[in-house]
């Protein structure tokens, strides 16, 4: 049976940081605050004059360098983003010029910070089906283009980033995706979104003064739908495949809160020492944050080749999902 290997990953980061003094300065809040609410001490931020495209190749180009593989050997490019470079058409036509991939498939999803999770079981889908061999799955946000950076509630909370990995067809299961599991509940449209600038409130002047071009929280219900389902979905992973906590060697779940985490780690019966993190460098960077994850953890030499990996995510939607891969 032909099964989905990661060959390879990527990330791509901006080099100015932001941190939490540094958004002292801009809003009433501090370090300690927003440390302890949620693990964060720093994000970056993307320059200006570069976009969301541009980093999203950067990442890609980075995966393909340690598939050993080239652009031209794709045959789709899958981008998971809520900040595209212009809401029409996708980043994945940008990053597909850019990275000069021949005419291959290109085309983007929108699930906020379950992107990737969502980018993962499609490719898995595409190259099970036999449609395609080579997917590049890439999560990028530049998000600090959609926050109201008077908003205390919500600007301490995002970064940017991107991250990447290059999907191939194996017909081993020594080393390839186990299983994907994905999820959505529209009850959770009011909590989390960019309320103008689509069909509901197309943007006007009035829209802009109000500021509804940008990203609008409830962060509470978010929390806690955020243990909940990450949790259910990490277990689903873990019941499908025979497996039980004690089997899995790292989870690489998206990095929202710190808090958030801990909760997984609670429900799911896994130490949060076998959690990587890196939220208090980058922030949420939404779709971007497991791939940029799994990229560190492996570069780190964290996570082994052959190790089983549990990944995890909820965004905006809601939509959530997990992944378990034998990496
Ligand atoms: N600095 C200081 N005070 C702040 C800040 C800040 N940056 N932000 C909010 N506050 C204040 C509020 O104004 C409020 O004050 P009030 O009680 O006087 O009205 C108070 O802090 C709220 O405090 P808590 O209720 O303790 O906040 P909570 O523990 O819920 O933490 C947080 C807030 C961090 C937003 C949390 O709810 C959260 O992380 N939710 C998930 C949101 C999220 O991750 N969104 C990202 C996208 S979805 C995803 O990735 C899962």
């Amino acid at each position: 049976m032909t099964r989905t290997r990661i060959a390879g990953t990527g990330k791509a980061l901006p080099g100015q940081e932001r941190t939490n003094a540094d958004l002292a300065k801009l809003v009433d809040t501090s370090d300690e605050w927003i440390a302890a609410r949620t693990g964060i001490r720093s994000r970056r931020i993307l320059e200006a004059g570069r976009v969301t495209s541009d980093l999203a190749a950067e990442a890609g180009r980075a995966a393909l360098e340690k598939a050993e593989l080239k652009a031209s050997d794709l045959d789709c490019i899958i981008v998971g983003t809520v900040t595209p470079d212009m809401p029409m058409p996708a980043v994945a036509v940008s990053v597909q010029q850019k990275l000069g991939a021949g005419a291959c498939a290109a085309f983007d999803i929108s699930a906020a910070c379950a992107g990737f999770i969502y980018g993962l079981s499609i490719g898995d889908a595409f190259i099970k089906s036999g449609q395609f061999k080579r997917v590049l799955v890439i999560g990028v946000e530049i998000l600090s283009r959609i926050v109201d950076w008077t908003d205390r509630n919500t600007c301490v909370l995002f970064g940017d980033g991107a991250g990447a990995a290059v999907l191939t067809a194996t017909a081993s299961d020594e080393r390839a995706i186990l299983s994907t599991h994905i999820y959505a509940d529209g009850a959770g449209v009011p909590w989390l979104n960019i309320p103008a600038g689509g069909s509901a409130e197309p943007t006007t002047v009035e829209t802009v003064t109000q500021k509804r071009h940008l990203v609008h929280m409830q962060g509470k219900p978010i929390f806690t739908h955020a243990v909940k389902n990450i949790s259910r979905a990490c277990l689903t992973a873990l019941e499908h495949n025979g497996m039980t906590a004690a089997d899995v060697d790292w989870v690489v779940a998206h990095q929202a809160n710190l808090r958030i985490l801990e909760g997984v780690s609670e429900r799911v019966g896994i130490p949060l020492d076998r959690f990587f993190l890196n939220i208090h460098k980058y922030g949420n960077t939404s779709s971007a944050s497991i791939p940029i994850a799994l990229d560190e953890a492996l570069t780190e030499g964290k996570v082994r080749p052959g190790q089983l990996v549990v990944m995890g995510a909820l965004g905006a939607g809601l939509s959530w999902g997990s992944a378990l891969v034998r990496i």
